[in-house]
């Protein structure tokens, strides 16, 4: 029984609409487990800059890191789009991993027995899929320097620098094996060694935090195989750890696997506050309108609760009564199937809660 203090930031888009019922599955669980989570909110993104002109006001960044863990809906839009590239809602949430030292992103990509006919991929191909994709976040050509525009004419040009220094790629890896240990003990690390300078210390590195764990079988792939080798045969792997370019474009594609982006989870660690967050975005198109999945915010509430309040066993709960409305037949329209009845973003998480009290 302890008091948590989780801060929250709905953001833009679907954002709001999916936090609201994380919070309330939230809250059913403090009652149930007798603990309580106070939440406070706070502003980022679209949002931030539409009040404040800033896509991260410093009192969240305070606020945030003086909480216990983050809670964070979705940010961008068409609205913000064509703004300058440091007042962009994702110059935002790019700061805020950076401030919160988050250089660790989960994104657990699950295949649900109920949901395997959900994907545009063969159900007997997909059955059995579980993978945790580990994306290193802080570092790589998102943030290496130099950066930017310059020359003009013919020969203006854009450019970035991807850079991995050897203490980014070993806590990383480390951590790879460490969350395989309690998996199937398999590890394979993604990168572009037979073209990249930077690959190729993240191989060497990979190789050597490896040999302190003789249990977990190391495996490389190079990361065109790799995309390829996701659609092709997905329960191959284990836990993929890999840098932050490649991460983000295969943790989209691993969420195809599992039928919806509406489905996926993300836990950013490795600072003193984790931050929590579904990894579908805004979906401005259907923001508003009840049609967006609650299931990725409320697994996120299950990571927040494993990895960032380590409450192993209340984040268990989470997903049983996750996985209790998938066999019941409750369906999004992301995820419908014939013969299924679309609940609205609002019956979804109702129906969560239902489930979970009754656990
Ligand atoms: C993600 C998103 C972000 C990223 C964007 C919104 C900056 O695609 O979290 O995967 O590229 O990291
Ligand atoms: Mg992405």
């Amino acid at each position: 029984m302890a008091n948590f203090r989780i801060s929250v930031i709905n953001g833009d888009g679907i954002g709001p609409e999916v936090a609201v019922e994380g919070l309330k599955v939230l809250h059913t669980l403090g009652a149930k487990c007798g603990h309580t989570f106070s939440t406070k909110d706070y502003l980022a993104g679209g949002a931030a800059l539409d009040a404040t002109g800033v896509p991260l006001p410093d009192d969240t960044v305070k606020g945030v890191k003086d909480s216990d863990a983050l809670l964070f809906g979705a940010i961008g839009g068409p609205k913000w789009e064509n703004l300058p590239h440091h007042l962009k809602p994702e110059a935002g949430l790019l700061k805020l991993r950076k401030e919160l030292d988050a250089w660790a992103n989960l994104r657990p990509a699950v295949v649900f027995d109920e949901l395997a006919d959900a994907s545009s991929l063969k159900p007997e191909v997909l059955k059995g899929t579980d993978i945790m994709v580990l994306r290193e976040l802080t570092g790589g050509i998102y943030f290496g320097l130099p950066r930017g525009i310059d020359g003009s004419g013919p020969n203006r040009r854009g450019f970035n620098t991807e850079v991995y220094h050897e203490y980014e790629i070993e806590r990383i890896v480390r951590m790879a094996f460490q969350i395989a240990l309690g998996r199937r003990k398999k590890v394979c690390s993604v990168d572009k060694a037979n073209v990249l300078e930077s690959s190729q210390v993240w191989r060497e590195v990979a190789i050597r935090v490896g040999k302190e764990f003789p249990q977990v079988a190391l495996s490389h792939m190079y990361v065109d195989n790799a995309a390829m080798q996701l659609v092709r045969d997905p329960k191959q792997f284990d836990v993929i750890v890999t840098g932050n370019i490649f991460g983000d474009i295969l943790s989209d594609e691993a969420s195809q696997l599992t039928g919806s982006i509406g489905m996926l989870a993300s836990a950013s660690v490795g600072g003193p506050v984790g931050f929590f967050e579904p990894i579908h975005g805004s979906a401005p198109d259907i923001a508003g309108q009840q049609k967006a999945n609650p299931l990725a915010m409320i697994g996120t509430l299950s990571l927040l609760l494993r990895y960032g309040l380590k409450l192993d066993q209340e984040a268990a709960l989470i997903d049983r009564a996750i996985r209790k409305v998938l066999q019941d037949g409750l369906r999004t329209g992301d995820i419908k199937q014939p013969g299924l009845p679309i609940l609205t973003t609002t019956q979804m998480g109702d129906a969560v809660v239902e489930r979970l009290k009754a656990l």
